[in-house]
């Protein structure tokens, strides 16, 4: 079998070492370099919880995420050689007022009955894992089953992976159009005309994903949520686990870099860095953590998170195409269910039943609405 994966982002790399390990013949068309989008800007959070707004398919979804990076990530990083610095150490939670407090309460509850673990601490506790958090801090979560990466680096390890496997990359590779005969995909066609056949296509292009013709019918569109980013330098370990609170997160790199992030802001396809957005995350920052306001500024960026209008992603066959699989909008959550989408999509070539119902994630809503 062979397979064209259009994008070659942090999904369209995770898939191809999963299908290309399986012995499918993969080539990846991505239209810009590989891994320099979304995947690249991201803070690498695997944090199910910190970054879950309420009970429902996409938690349960974003759970059983964090769990396939668990049970796969060291056979990616032996079959890729590349270490993308997961850390087990948990996320801690500030809630820097009462109202936040209140939030942070409810959350604890619902967590507590979804089965996920959830430690309330009061400050004292809280200080007793990180000293460096906020004296204001009023009350926290710890999640200790919630991780960080380096997500350039996990990029990196799909994509080296895939390739040992067998997976063929090219980048500046445009693809305008699927090709079709008798109502299923018999390939891609590119911008510059030519064509390349493939038994399976599978949509891994984030925010440009519905720009390719020929899968109208499905009326799924994407649309670009700016997240910006701060990077301070700090030595090693300055902090211990990432911080996260209602006013954005802090994440340190193993190297002793800590990214600040974030906006979420509807900027069309403009990855421009703002004074409004450096101040938001300064500010927040600052807040959790206030000898982030000590640090050497290094650098910032912005990319571009993929949204559907529903704000979940898309994942399965196209109802239109049925030889053409959706596998993006994952929107904040596009390095956390990186592994899970990678093994979803195998599941779904080999005829396996994949490790959650997909339903809820079907392309098929966007028809009916
Ligand atoms: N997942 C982090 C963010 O979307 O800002």
């Amino acid at each position: 079998m062979k397979a064209v994966i259009v994008g070659g982002g942090i999904s369209g790399g995770a898939i191809a070492w999963r299908l290309a390990r399986e012995g499918v013949a993969v080539i990846v068309l991505e239209r810009g370099r590989l891994g320099r989008e979304a995947s690249w800007a991201a803070a690498g959070m695997i944090a199910p919880q910190a970054e879950a707004q309420s009970p429902g398919v996409f938690f349960d979804l974003c759970m059983a995420g964090r769990r396939v990076f668990d049970a796969t990530v060291d056979r990616l990083t032996v079959e890729s050689g590349v270490d993308p610095e997961y850390d087990p150490q948990g996320i801690l939670y500030l809630a820097l007022d009462e109202s936040e407090h209140a939030e942070l309460i409810a959350r604890a509850r619902w967590h507590r009955e979804c089965g996920a673990t959830v430690e309330e601490l009061s400050p004292a506790e809280a200080r007793r894992l990180e000293p460096a958090i906020s004296p204001t801090t009023v009350h926290a979560l710890h999640f200790p089953d919630n991780r960080r990466l380096d997500n350039r680096k996990l990029t990196q390890a799909y994509i080296a992976a895939a390739i040992a496997a067998g997976a063929e990359f090219r980048e500046n590779s445009r693809v305008d159009a699927i090709a079709t005969a008798g109502g299923r995909a018999i390939g891609v066609v590119l911008d510059d005309g030519g064509r390349i056949d493939a038994d399976l296509v599978i949509i891994a292009a984030g925010s440009w994903s519905h720009e390719i013709r020929g899968l109208e019918q499905d009326r799924v569109r994407l649309f670009p949520v700016r997240g910006q980013i701060l990077c301070f330098e700090a030595r090693p370990r300055l902090l211990g686990p990432a911080l996260f609170s209602l006013r954005g997160y802090l994440v340190p790199r193993r190297d002793g870099r800590i990214l600040a992030g974030s906006t979420m802001e509807e900027a069309g396809f403009d990855k421009s860095v703002t004074l409004a957005g450096i101040e938001k995350i300064a500010r927040g920052a600052a807040a959790m953590a206030p000898a982030i306001g000590e640090l050497r500024f290094r650098e910032a960026w912005a990319g571009l998170r993929p949204a559907t209008r529903d704000l979940l992603p898309v994942l399965g066959p196209s109802p239109s195409v049925p030889n053409v699989i959706w596998a993006t909008g994952h929107y904040r959550s596009g390095i956390l269910l990186s592994a899970l989408t990678g093994e979803t999509i195998a599941d779904l070539v080999a005829g396996r039943k994949p490790p959650i119902d997909l339903a809820p994630f079907s392309a098929a809503r966007f028809a009916r609405a």
